[in-house]
C-alpha cells in the first residue's frame, strides 16, 4: 500500500468560505480534533493576513505535536517572515509558499512576465529555506497554466529547495482524466521530480474535486489537500472525509492508505459544521444525516436480511453506532416489525397488522414516523397488545 499524506486546510482555505469567521478558540478546538483525526499536515492559517490569524497559527504550532503545522505565504519576504515567526516553535515547521502561474493571473493580477515570475518564485523558496526545514511550493491556477512553463518553473523551485510541489486546480476546472495526465506529464518531464512529493489541491466548482483528487492519486501524487465537509472558497474544496473513506473502501483499487483515524470522521465533521455555522447537507456522502439511512421497503428488507445488500460503508467505520431505518411511506412490514421489536412492543399478530395499517395511513400525512408517533397510534387505534 502506498502512503498518502493528508494536508488539511480547513482553517485556511476552508475559512475562506463566504460567511465563515472562526475565532481563536474555535480554531484551536478544530486543530485539536484534526490532530485526533490523524491528518499529517495542518494548514492553520495565513499568518501575514491579520494579527488574529498570526496568533492562532502561532498557538496551534506551539501546541499541536501529532502533525506538521504549516501556514500560507505569498512569494514576498514579509509574508515568509511572518510565517516563520508564527511557525518556528512547531515540531515540524513547514512553509506553504505560492505564486500563480497561469497566463491570466500573470497578466492581470501579478503583471509579471514568465522570467520575472520564475525569478520571484525561486527567490522566495531560497529565502524561505534560510529558516524553514521544509518548503512546499504551490503553482496557483496550475491547471490553466502552460504545462511546459510548469515544467520549467518546477525544476527551478526544486533546485532552490522545495520539497513538496502542489498543483492546485484553483478554479475547479479539471476533469479527472485531465488532472491525472497533468501529474503524469510533470513526473515524466521534470528531471529532478524524484526529490519531491507531488500534491493535489482541488476545488469543487464543477463538482469534481474528490474525483480529481483520486485521479491524482492514481497518477502518483503522494499528498492530498482538502477540507472537512469540503468547505472553502465558492463551491469549496475536496472533502477530505470522502477521500479517506473512498481510499479505504476501494483499497483494492487504489492500493493506497492514509493515517486517518476514520472512526473520528463524524465527530470531526460535526464539530466543523457547528463552529463554522455551515450545515452539512443531509445527502452528503459519508457524513450527511442520510448517508446511512434506509427508507424504502425494498432496501430496508434487504438490509435487515444482510447489510451488504445496500451498504458499502459500515456506519461504525466513521464513528456511528448503527445505520438508520427511516419509517416513512416507502417502508414495509419487515422494517416496521423490527422497529416494534426494538421498542419492546409485545403485539399479537392481529394487533401488529392493525398497527401496521394505522402506520401506513399516517405516512400519507407525515414524511417520517417516529417512535412517539407509533406509541400514539398504539393508544389511539383499536390495537390489542
Ligand atoms: O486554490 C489554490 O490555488 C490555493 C493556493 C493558495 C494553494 O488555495
Ligand atoms: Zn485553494
Amino acid at each position: 500500500m502506498r502512503k498518502i499524506d493528508i494536508f488539511d486546510t480547513t482553517l485556511r482555505d476552508g475559512e475562506q468560505s463566504a460567511g465563515v469567521n472562526l475565532h481563536f478558540n474555535e480554531k484551536v478546538e478544530i486543530a485539536y480534533q484534526l490532530e485526533r483525526y490523524g491528518v499529517n499536515v495542518l494548514e492553520a492559517g495565513y499568518p501575514a493576513s491579520s494579527e488574529g490569524d498570526f496568533r492562532a497559527v502561532q498557538y496551534i504550532a506551539r501546541t499541536i505535536k501529532g502533525c506538521s503545522v504549516t501556514g500560507l505565504a505569498r512569494s514576498v519576504q514579509s509574508d515568509i517572515d511572518a510565517a516563520w515567526e508564527a511557525l518556528k516553535d512547531g515540531v515540524d515547521p513547514r512553509l506553504h509558499v505560492f505564486i500563480a502561474t497561469s497566463p491570466i493571473h500573470m497578466q492581470y493580477k501579478l503583471k509579471m512576465s514568465e522570467e520575472e515570475l520564475i525569478e520571484t518564485a525561486v527567490s522566495a523558496v531560497k529565502y524561505a529555506k534560510r529558516f524553514f526545514p521544509k518548503v512546499q511550493w504551490s503553482a496557483e491556477d496550475a491547471t490553466r497554466s502552460d504545462w511546459d512553463f510548469l515544467v520549467e518553473i518546477i525544476t527551478k523551485v526544486i533546485d532552490a529547495g522545495a520539497c513538496v510541489i502542489n498543483l492546485p486546480d484553483t478554479v475547479g476546472y479539471m476533469h479527472p482524466e485531465e488532472y491525472g495526465s497533468l501529474f503524469r506529464y510533470i513526473r515524466e518531464h521534470v528531471p529532478n521530480i524524484d526529490r519531491v512529493k507531488l500534491s493535489a489541491h482541488c476545488h469543487d466548482d464543477l463538482g469534481m474535486a474528490v474525483a480529481n483528487s483520486l485521479a491524482a492519486i492514481e497518477n502518483g501524487v503522494e499528498q492530498i489537500e482538502g477540507t472537512i465537509n469540503g468547505i472553502g472558497e465558492r463551491a469549496g474544496n475536496a472533502a477530505l472525509e470522502e477521500i479517506g473513506v473512498a481510499l479505504y473502501t476501494r483499497r483494492d483499487h487504489y492500493q493506497a492508505e492514509t493515517s486517518l483515524d476514520l472512526s473520528q470522521t463524524i465527530r470531526t465533521s460535526q464539530l466543523v459544521s457547528k463552529l463554522t455555522g455551515m450545515p452539512v447537507p443531509p445527502n452528503k456522502a459519508v457524513v450527511g444525516a442520510n448517508a446511512f439511512a434506509h427508507e424504502s421497503g425494498i432496501h430496508q428488507d434487504g438490509v435487515l436480511k444482510n447489510k451488504l445488500t445496500y451498504e458499502i460503508i459500515e456506519p461504525e467505520l466513521v464513528g456511528l453506532s448503527s445505520n438508520r431505518m427511516v419509517l416513512g411511506k416507502h417502508s414495509g412490514r419487515h422494517a416496521f416489525r423490527e422497529k416494534c421489536k426494538e421498542m419492546g412492543l409485545q403485539l399479537s399478530e392481529e394487533a401488529f397488522q392493525n398497527l401496521f395499517k394505522a402506520f401506513k395511513d399516517l405516512t400519507a400525512k407525515k414524511k417520517e414516523v417516529t417512535e412517539d408517533d407509533i406509541l400514539t397510534l398504539l393508544m389511539n387505534t383499536n390495537v390489542q397488545a
